[in-house]
């Protein structure tokens, strides 16, 4: 079993769709193990988006991730980062696939409805970053 750690951004609160995405999530074979609801301030939303830095982008990114509430979701599933980041899709919605969660309902680059973490290490750091051990569900063998 994997976990990753997904966020419903500011875009999909705003849409009403965390309904449709989570559902499109759990159809999808994900387990949901921890989720709330959060208002991130810019300290908070810069040090999630540090390795961007330094990017043209940035303060816009950061600027939008403190628009509105957003929902971080901890996700386990075999396989999850890799599959969620397929489910998803590309970063541009008009480079995803077709059926993607940013296809289907994301505006543009940085309005794109959802995070998907990127890799094992960068999983563990942002799972911590929302939820303690505490507040991640155990999911015990049916
Ligand atoms: P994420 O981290 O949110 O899952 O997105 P990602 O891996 O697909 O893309 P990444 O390169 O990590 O970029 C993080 C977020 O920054 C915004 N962005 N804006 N205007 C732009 O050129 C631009 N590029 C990236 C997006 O919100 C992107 O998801
Ligand atoms: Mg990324």
């Amino acid at each position: 079993m994997e976990r990753t750690l997904a966020i419903l951004k500011p875009d999909c609160v705003r849409k009403k769709l965390v309904g449709k995405v989570i559902d499109r999530i759990l159809e999808e074979g994900f387990t949901i193990i921890g989720m709330k609801m959060v208002k991130l301030d810019s300290n908070t939303a810069g040090a999630f988006y540090a390795v961007h830095r330094e990017r043209p982008f940035f303060n816009d990114l950061v600027s939008f991730m403190t628009s509105g509430s957003c929902v971080p979701v901890v996700l386990e599933k075999v396989n999850a980062i890799q599959d969620f980041r397929k489910l998803i899709g590309a970063t541009d919605p008009e480079k995803a696939e077709e059926g993607t969660i940013r296809k289907l309902y994301a505006d543009s680059k940085e309005q794109n409805i959802v995070h998907g973490s990127d890799a094992s290490e960068t999983a563990i750091v942002e799972i911590g970053f929302f939820f303690s051990n505490k507040e991640l569900v155990e999911i015990t063998a049916e």
